[in-house]
């Protein structure tokens, strides 16, 4: 990495692949350059039989050069052919070609394709399987010359400046509480909580549906229920009064939502009932889940540190990942942790919910690098080093005869 410097496209590029958004940029950038659904299509995997919409196989296998379509360019065809998430179906032959169409829109002159190090960020249960899947793709498929698998919960934590804390992350499919005291964690200390984007979104469909009855069938596309859930949803200090308002007539949170079909409907209950299934056992069981609320959760693996640690812990508590963004949810997740301490300890608890933390692992990654804290943990190409030994090796034997 020495000539780094003087080349701007041979600094590391940092990749955040989650089930919902695929995060890529050049290390000591502000935000990703590269921010795009982890979606795929196939052109000729329709949704309905092929031949039902006459003219479809001339769009789209005669017109295209291209047998998947990615990101952005996929979710536009939702209406019509099956969208998969690669990340889910572990597919890494698809993520290599998601990657490979993304990083030519990155413009690197052809003498430096595939020269840049590269930091994956590792949530914190990434196994080691999946870290070898990655190896194999991005060493043997591209040549890269060097991986850094970088921990989530350090980079988040980095963003802060701290060196306690407590990350709260949820995210699409991953939600994990994790711990750190004075750069230090345990095994004990942290949790994976079952509840995330994927099934926030299932049961803010599940609510819409059960509240249309049968007065109407509706087909509603998965990607257009997670945009009216990402614009809509929000958190209440108290769900039950909010629902005897509405009883009541209040029209508060009455919004109206257009479909691309033309079918439009009010919501009301449905934007707040959302974000309950974090704080609510009982809702969680109407989505089959059997556990403790997010705040008890919390408050457990707080628990597993010393007493003595508790304040300084409780006084950083991180909110990460794009399912935090609804709005209120800091405030409430801070008022719903003073029922698990003491009175001394519950006015020392502050939640932070920082602008940009639904990309914070990749921001975090970005400012370590800034601040050159990332020299170890470096994994070298074999194959390359095999081919650089090999080259030494036949230059040495040349120069013995
Ligand atoms: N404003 C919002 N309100 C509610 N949910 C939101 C909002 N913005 C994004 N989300 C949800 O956040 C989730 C995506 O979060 P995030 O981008 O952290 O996931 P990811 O990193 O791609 O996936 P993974 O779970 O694998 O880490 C989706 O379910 C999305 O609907
Ligand atoms: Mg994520």
């Amino acid at each position: 990495m020495s000539n780094v410097e003087d080349n701007p496209q041979l600094r590391p590029l940092i990749i955040d692949i989650g089930s919902d958004r695929f995060r890529m940029g050049w290390a000591g950038e502000d935000i990703p350059k590269t921010l795009a659904p982890s979606v795929y299509v196939d052109i000729s995997d329709y949704i309905f039989t092929s031949g039902v919409i006459d003219g479809l196989d001339d769009i789209f296998i005669k017109g295209s050069t291209e047998k998947y379509l990615f990101g952005y360019d996929a979710i536009k065809y939702s209406n019509i052919l099956k969208v998969h998430e690669f990340k889910k179906e572990s597919n890494y032959n698809i993520l290599a070609l998601y990657f490979n169409h993304y990083y030519h829109k990155l413009e690197i002159f052809p003498e430096f394709k595939y020269k840049q190090p590269l930091i994956f960020i590792a949530p914190f249960f990434m196994t080691d399987v999946e870290k070898a899947r990655l190896q194999y793709v991005f060493f043997n498929y591209f040549k890269f010359p060097t991986i850094l698998f970088l921990s989530e919960v350090q980079a988040i934590l980095s963003t802060m400046q701290k060196t306690s804390g407590v990350i709260v992350n949820i995210g699409e499919t991953d939600s994990y509480i994790s711990t750190v005291f004075h750069g230090f964690t345990n095994i004990m200390a942290r949790d994976v909580f079952p509840i995330a984007g994927k099934e926030m979104t299932d049961y803010f469909l599940s609510m819409i549906l059960s509240s249309r009855g049968s007065e109407k069938s509706l087909f509603i596309d998965k990607w257009i229920v997670k945009k009216i859930k990402e614009k809509s949803s929000i958190c209440v200090a108290n769900a039950k009064t909010e629902l005897q308002h509405i009883k009541g007539g209040s029209k508060e949170y009455n919004q109206p939502i257009n479909f691309p079909d033309g079918t439009t409907f009010e919501i009301n209950k449905e934007r707040f009932m959302v974000s309950e299934a974090l704080f609510d056992p009982q809702i969680m069981k109407i989505i089959h889940v059997d556990y403790i609320g997010l705040a008890e959760a919390i408050s457990k693996v707080i628990k597993t540190w010393d007493r003595e640690n508790w304040e300084e812990l409780l006084s950083n508590v991180i909110l990460s990942g794009g399912s935090s963004l609804i709005p209120g949810l800091g405030e409430r997740l801070r008022v719903e942790l003073q029922k698990y301490f003491s009175e001394k300890l519950k006015n020392k608890i502050k939640v932070v919910a920082a602008s940009g933390r639904e990309n914070m692992g990749w921001i975090g990654a970005s400012v370590l690098y800034s601040k050159n804290q990332l020299k170890k943990g470096w994994l070298n190409n074999p194959n390359l080093q095999d081919s650089n030994q090999k080259q030494i090796d036949e230059t040495n034997s040349q120069n013995i005869n």
